[in-house]
C-alpha cells in the first residue's frame, strides 16, 4: 500500500504523488486532513480552501482505493498529551518563521503512518523542509515505511503549484513567477560556476523586490541533508525561499546537482 497524505485541495502536484505511488503499489490510500497542529495562532487554518466534493472526485479518478478525511476529534482527543519534536532540522529554514509547525507535522503524519500501515509514503520536494523532516523522524524512530520524494509540479510559467496559490490576485499571480525563475537564474550561476552563496542570494533577492512588493522570510542555499546554510557552494545543494506576497506566504526550492 501507498500512502499520500495531504491537506486536500487537490491540484496536479498532489495527483502527481497519487501517479507515483500507483505504480509501485498496488493500493493507493490518500488522507485528506488540514491539520491545525501545524498552523501558527495568526495561520490561514480557517481560511484554509476545503473543496472535498471535489477532491473527492478527483481521487476517484485517479484510482485511489481509500480516502482518509477524519475530523479534528477523533485524531486529537482533547485529552491528548503526547506528541513528536522534531530537533534542529525544525529551527531553520521555515522553522524559523513557523514556530510548531514541523512538530505538528511529524507528529501528524506519524499518527497517519500508524492509522494506515502503510509500505510506501508519498512526499512533494515542493516542500523540501517537509520531507526532510518525515525522512528524518522515519529514521530515528526506527519507523517501517519508506519515504519517497517526488518532484515539484509546476504551471507552465513556472510557479510551483500550491492549495495557496488561489488566495493571489491575478497581479500577484503574475508577480509569483519571479519565485522560480529567480531560483532557476541561481542554480544556472552556480553551475556556471559561482561559488559565492551570498553574491547568489543577493541577485535572487534583488530580482525579487524588483517584481512588485512582497516580504522575503529567506532565501538561502543549503546542504541537501542537514538544511543547514552553505557560504561556499562546493557541493550539491538546495536553493531553498519563503516569501510573501500581500499576505500569502509562498515556499519554494530547487536542486542544484
Ligand atoms: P499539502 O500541502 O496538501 O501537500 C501534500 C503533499 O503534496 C506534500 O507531500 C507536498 O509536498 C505535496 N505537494 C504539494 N504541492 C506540490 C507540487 N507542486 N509538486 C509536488 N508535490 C506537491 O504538506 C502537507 O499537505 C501537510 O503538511 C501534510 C504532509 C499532509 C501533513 O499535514
Amino acid at each position: 500500500m501507498g500512502l499520500v497524505p495531504t491537506m486536500g485541495a487537490l491540484h496536479a502536484g498532489h495527483m502527481s504523488l497519487v501517479s507515483l505511488a500507483r505504480q509501485k503499489c498496488q493500493s493507493v490510500a490518500l488522507t485528506i486532513f488540514v491539520n491545525p497542529t501545524q498552523f501558527g495562532p495568526n495561520e490561514d487554518f480557517s481560511a484554509y480552501p476545503r473543496p472535498l466534493e471535489l477532491d473527492l472526485k478527483r481521487c476517484a479518478e485517479a484510482g485511489v482505493d481509500l480516502v482518509f478525511t477524519p475530523s479534528v476529534s477523533a485524531m486529537y482527543p482533547a485529552d491528548a498529551s503526547t506528541a513528536i519534536r522534531v530537533g534542529r532540522l525544525a529551527e531553520v529554514l521555515c522553522g524559523a518563521y513557523r514556530p510548531g509547525h514541523f512538530d505538528g507535522v511529524a507528529t501528524v503524519v506519524a499518527k497517519l503512518f500508524h492509522i494506515l500501515p502503510a509500505d510506501m509514503a508519498y512526499f512533494g520536494e515542493k516542500d523540501y523542509q517537509q520531507l526532510t523532516v518525515i525522512r528524518r523522524m522515519v529514521r530515528d524512530l526506527d519507523m517501517d515505511i519508506q519515504v519517497v520524494g517526488c518532484p515539484t509540479v509546476r504551471e507552465e510559467d513556472g510557479l510551483a503549484m500550491s492549495s495557496r496559490n488561489v488566495y493571489l490576485s491575478p497581479a500577484q499571480r503574475r508577480q509569483a513567477t519571479v519565485l522560480s525563475h529567480a531560483l532557476f537564474l541561481a542554480r544556472d550561476r552556480i553551475l556556471a560556476g559561482q561559488r559565492n552563496a551570498d553574491a547568489i542570494v543577493a541577485e535572487v533577492r534583488a530580482a525579487i523586490l524588483e517584481a512588485g512588493p512582497s516580504q522575503i522570510d529567506y532565501v538561502q542555499i543549503v546542504d541537501p541533508d542537514t538544511l543547514e546554510s552553505l557560504k561556499h557552494v562546493d557541493r550539491p545543494s538546495r536553493i531553498c525561499l519563503a516569501v510573501r506576497i500581500g499576505s500569502t506566504r509562498l515556499i519554494d526550492n530547487v536542486p542544484v546537482p
